[in-house]
């Protein structure tokens, strides 16, 4: 389905493939952070799958599927299939090497798209839709996005995403899980439901942020991945952790079916 990702691309890197963050994902319990700069343990990943409904066998749709760890795991641990969507022609190459790597680039695809268009997909093609970071702050019509979900699922298929609210002015996450679900029930979906996971987020951010204050790690992380980048994703950490230890944000599991 991918317009050959690997092509556009030499040898990709994450975070997540360095020695160093394997490393200290032994030591701070980061196997856990399954996301590509988002905050998705394996326990949240798994949950979102089964609420949408992905169990053996069955097609998934994975909406802003970043460098496709995420999905890769729910795959290994599910053995349902995907089609991972993203507008980042290099995080969906990293994608596909990865789905290589492990032998599993028949259970994937990968399209390369953006959300705020018309899904490329045929009407009632997946089982499952998920979600697991931050689509939402992507889409400009979430109302259009969630109509375009409703109408490449099947019928009695399940949508399942993880989505943050802020208390902080002009942030694109301000949403709360009522507004969410009118727009799902605008869509045509029924059953919507929402569960506060603000803990386990928490949880991981607190490890992760102190994984980054080990002595000498931002000055590794600066030399493999240069210093912008090393940087941004530290102070992501520290300031997503700041807020929520202030009461000031909050993470969702929302799900619904057609
Ligand atoms: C924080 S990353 C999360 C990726 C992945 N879901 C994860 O948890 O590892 C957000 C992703 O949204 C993608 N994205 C941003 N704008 C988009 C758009 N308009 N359409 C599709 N994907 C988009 C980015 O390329 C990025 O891979």
């Amino acid at each position: 389905m991918t317009n050959n990702p690997k092509s556009k691309i030499q040898n990709p890197k994450s975070l997540e493939d360095t020695k160093l963050f394997q490393d200290l994902a032994a030591r701070y319990f980061l196997e856990d952070y399954q996301g590509q700069q988002g905050f998705s343990d394996m326990g949240q990943l798994l949950r979102a799958a089964k609420r949408a409904g992905l169990e053996r066998d069955k097609v998934g749709l994975d909406l802003a599927c970043g460098n496709g760890r995420p999905g890769l795991f729910i795959i290994r641990r599910l053995r349902c299939h995907l089609a991972g969507l993203d507008l980042s022609a290099e995080a969906l190459a990293i994608g596909q090497h990865r789905a290589e790597r492990y032998a599993l680039q028949d259970y994937v695809k990968y399209q390369q798209a953006d959300l705020n268009q018309p899904l490329p997909f045929a009407a009632e093609t997946f089982d499952g839709a998920i979600g697991v970071e931050q689509f939402d702050e992507q889409a400009r019509n979430l109302e259009n996005l969630y109509r375009e979900v409703w109408r490449v699922l099947k019928p009695g298929g399940g949508f399942a995403f993880y989505f943050r609210v802020s208390t902080q002015p002009d942030t694109p996450w301000s949403r709360p899980p009522a507004e969410h679900s009118a727009l799902l029930q605008k869509a045509g979906f029924s059953q919507t439901e929402s569960f506060d996971v603000t803990w386990e987020f928490g949880a991981l951010l607190a490890r992760m942020q102190r994984a980054y204050e080990e002595k000498g790690v931002l000055d590794k992380l600066r030399a493999t991945l240069g210093p912008d980048l090393a940087d941004s994703l530290y102070n992501e950490v520290q300031e997503l952790h700041n807020q929520l230890n202030a009461g000031g944000l909050q993470r969702y599991l929302f799900s619904a079916k057609k």
